[in-house]
């Protein structure tokens, strides 16, 4: 049932052109998106929204971060973004005019649905983005937004978290249409990209062998950090929880503008740095960035687009990935993330699927 693959981890890894397919097939309809027969909140709800919550734990939570830069840039609502465990002890400010998106690809995870009972009982409408039809998430949310990625088995997320992007991009589109907030050109290309990206997906998992040897020379070290700004800090943040959890190499994931505020203290000779420069509203400041814990001897692997020139002068070693829209780069920058972490478990020969001490659904508080 593997399908030829190694591991479950890796054979999903590679089934994301597929999922990422699944969950845009009907949604776009003429350059825009209709989510009409998927959710049915009104044109009146969606324009009475003031707020938005998303709401999950781990990957999923890594996907609400983004959630928040895109919903913010598209429909320009204010986000809030909260791991549900926190959340439901916060006492967050909900009211009728507050959506919250609650994002679980299981939809059983015990404190997301506890934060989804929570956000109910505060008179809150409740968006559910699941991976399983017939969990509690989909039968105890207002409205339901399915991922289409198919059965996840490994352990780790992967799959299930691109297509959790992709939904928040549709959700975010379908928005941003009813509430005026992007033109008819803006929509269009934000559909065609996201129609081109299974392709551009393709194409990374057709060099994932490239990656192999960065992941060897990863898999030697015990302590590694993670840089980006932006969105890449979300992508980042995702990257270095999997290495963590199927490594068990630890790393920190850092906004690189932050580490000079007390984390540069840690970079030494020879540790590694992987540098996610992908946001060229802020390539400048990465690179100097870059600078900073090159000087300090790190050694850095540098992950930028197709065709840009400037990375490679100030990295070590390079890896590339197709350039779409800015907010849309964290669908194809995380694949080499990925991969890093299944090639450096591998490495360590350890069980790739099933790490130690966890479980793939999380159903005790
Ligand atoms: C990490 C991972 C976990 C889950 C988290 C939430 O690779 O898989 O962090 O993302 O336990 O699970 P769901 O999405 O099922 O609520």
């Amino acid at each position: 049932e593997k399908a030829g693959y190694d591991h479950f981890m890796l054979k999903e890894i590679f089934e994301q052109p597929k999922a990422i397919r699944d969950t845009l097939a009907g949604r776009i309809k003429d350059g825009v998106v209709d989510l009409a027969q998927d959710i049915s909140f009104t044109e009146e709800d969606l324009k009475g929204i003031d707020k938005i919550h998303f709401v999950a734990c781990g990957t999923a939570y890594h996907a609400g971060l983004m959630g928040k830069s895109v919903v913010e840039k598209l429909v320009r609502i204010p986000v809030e973004v909260d791991v549900a465990s926190e959340y439901r002890y916060r006492d967050p400010i909900i009211t009728p005019s507050t959506l919250v998106v609650v994002v679980s690809q299981s939809g059983e995870t015990a404190d997301t649905l506890a934060a989804l009972r929570e956000a109910k009982k505060a008179g809150a409408k409740v968006l559910g983005i699941t991976n399983v039809v017939g969990s509690s998430v989909s039968r105890e949310a207002d409205q339901v937004l399915m991922t289409w990625a198919g059965p996840e088995i490994a352990v780790a997320s992967t799959k299930a978290y691109t297509s959790q992007l992709i939904a928040i991009y549709l959700f975010s589109l379908h928005l941003a249409r009813v509430r005026g907030s992007l033109d008819a050109a803006e929509l269009k290309a934000y559909t065609t990209a996201l129609l081109n990206l299974p392709e551009q997906a393709q194409t990374i998992l057709e060099e994932a062998d490239a990656i192999r040897p960065f992941a060897e020379g990863i898999a030697k070290h015990d302590n590694l950090f993670f840089i980006g700004r932006g969105l890449d800090y979300a992508v980042v943040m995702e990257g270095s929880l999997k290495l963590k959890e199927i490594s068990y190499i630890h790393s920190e994931a850092y906004a690189a503008g932050e580490l000079k505020h007390g984390t540069l203290a840690l970079i030494e000779d020879d540790i590694p740095v992987i540098a996610l420069a992908t946001q060229k509203a802020v390539f400048e400041k990465m690179v100097s960035n870059i600078i900073e814990v090159k000087a300090r001897g790190a050694h850095v692997l540098g992950i930028g687009l197709q065709g840009d020139t400037e990375l490679g002068k100030s990295v070590d070693e390079t890896l590339t990935i197709p350039e779409t829209l800015p907010l849309l780069t964290p669908v194809l920058a995380v694949i080499p993330l990925q991969l890093l972490s299944y090639y450096a478990s591998v490495a360590r020969g350890l069980n790739v699927d099933k790490p130690r001490n966890l479980a793939k659904s999380v159903t005790v508080e």
